[in-house]
């Protein structure tokens, strides 16, 4: 029998949590630890399954890893494959990331086309467009896909979308690739303003990550660092929707509220006082909550990845919200959920039409990550009790969520 959550809602949150390092700026820096032989030492990093599963896919190719609490430390200097394993790379998809490493340590890579997953087909063409730009020569059969980076140079790349992945993919592949690579339209999240960071920190010459516009001097070599990365925006933010929806209050020590302007405008916009400081992030709730629209973007847009905890914020509102979704063509997965917990959800391609009400405690799943921590905060808030089955989908992104609402007042208990 899989674990559930059993959550009793009506629970006002309140206190204090530290942030982790963000999922998705520690899954590339893990990756980029392939362009050094030396070690490599990471703070702050969650115990994450999707963490855990990229360092079972280092040690695969020949790395030496290791986690004494949050602190990670690798050390690729017995990496000796550039193949990545098939099994490991199914599990998790942000493994498809690994090319660019692979090509900058061996100039050579084999990766599985990586499965779609629960939120769309996620495709690689812009991955695959921007290595072949660099010169790389790549073949694909059978479900594998061949790199040869033997002829790689430094190009000038425009990204026809500004993927995250495929931003990272190219600048890990030019570090180390003589002459200047530009990647235009690329994608500005503060987690390839970290990656850059962390590059640079192991003798890298990465600028204008932030911007549209990232230069890459191509070095020798690279060795080794002690970096912190940055922290978990899309945490913090579920963790604010939190105490939102059950009319709490919640200081963020660690948050980072330059990199949320976008959340915070709209957690002030539901009726939240919203109060950012260097020591974090904190949220007062005044209980009942006004409808907000949502139009995911890019960043420096509303994150996709902060859309199904908006609505299910937007379930509780006294009025319409309307919530589009630009960026994934099928991430509204949670919607169906949140109905039978009593939401009023109205579905057109990639519109949702919420009227916000009262919810009530159901038997629900987590049919992915972010969908299922949507259905942890309308359990919160629902009447009665709530049970959240598939958590491991939870666990991917949220480190012992459960006991981090239980620190802060609510009735949540994990269950087998
Ligand atoms: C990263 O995924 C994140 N994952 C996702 O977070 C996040 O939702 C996404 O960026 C957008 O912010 C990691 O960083 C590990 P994209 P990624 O390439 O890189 C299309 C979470 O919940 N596209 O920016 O895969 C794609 O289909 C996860 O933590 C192509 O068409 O995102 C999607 O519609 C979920 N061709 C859009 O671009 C490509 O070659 C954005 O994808 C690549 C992407």
């Amino acid at each position: 029998m899989a674990e559930f959550f059993r959550i009793t809602g009506g629970r006002r949150l309140s206190g204090r949590a530290e942030m982790p390092a963000a999922k998705n700026a520690v899954l590339p820096i893990l990756a980029a630890c392939l362009l050094t032989d030396d070690a490599v030492a990471l703070d702050n990093c969650p115990l994450l399954e999707d963490i855990e599963n990229m360092r079972r896919i280092l040690e695969k190719l020949g790395c030496r890893t290791e986690r004494a609490g949050r602190r990670l430390t690798v050390r690729a200097a017995g990496a000796a494959s550039h193949e990545m394993p098939d099994a490991l790379s199914k599990t998790l998809r942000s493994s498809i990331f690994m090319m660019g490493p692979l090509l900058g340590r061996f100039r050579r890579a084999t990766v599985t086309y990586p499965g779609g997953c629960e939120i769309g087909l996620r495709p690689i063409d812009l991955h695959l467009k921007g290595l072949r730009a660099l010169g790389v020569d790549i073949r694909e059969a059978h479900g594998r896909i061949e790199c040869d980076g033997s002829h790689m140079r430094a190009a000038d790349v425009l990204l026809d979308f500004p993927s995250v992945g495929a931003t990272e993919n190219i600048m890990m592949a030019a570090v180390l690739t003589p002459g200047e690579t530009v990647i235009r339209n690329a994608a500005r999240e503060p987690e390839i303003a970290d990656l850059q960071g962390f590059v640079n920190a192991m003798g890298g010459r990465v600028s204008g990550a932030g911007s549209g516009i990232i230069r890459v001097r191509g070095v020798d070599s690279l060795h080794g660092a002690a970096y912190r990365p940055i922290p978990d925006r899309i945490t913090a933010g579920t963790l604010l929707c939190a105490a939102a929806v059950t009319g709490g209050e919640i200081a963020l020590s660690g948050a980072c509220g330059d990199c949320m302007d976008a959340v915070l405008v709209k957690l002030r916009e539901a009726g939240c006082a919203v109060e950012e400081s260097e020591a974090g992030v904190s949220l007062s709730s005044p209980g009942h909550l006004k409808p907000v629209d949502v139009f995911t973007q890019p960043y420096p847009g509303f994150p996709t990845d902060m859309q199904a905890q908006m609505m299910a914020l937007c379930c509780l509102a006294n009025g319409t919200s309307i919530l589009v979704e630009n960026v994934f063509e099928n991430r509204f997965n949670h919607a169906a959920q949140l109905v039978r917990m009593g939401a009023d959800i109205t579905i057109h391609h990639r519109t949702a039409v919420v009227r916000g009400g009262r919810l009530t405690g159901a038997r629900v799943q987590a049919k992915d990550l972010r969908a299922g921590a949507a259905l942890v905060l309308a359990a919160l808030a629902a009447d009665g009790v709530t049970e959240v089955e598939q958590v491991h989908l939870i666990d991917r992104g949220y480190e012992k969520l459960e006991e981090t609402l239980t620190a802060l007042g609510a009735s949540a208990r994990r269950l087998n």
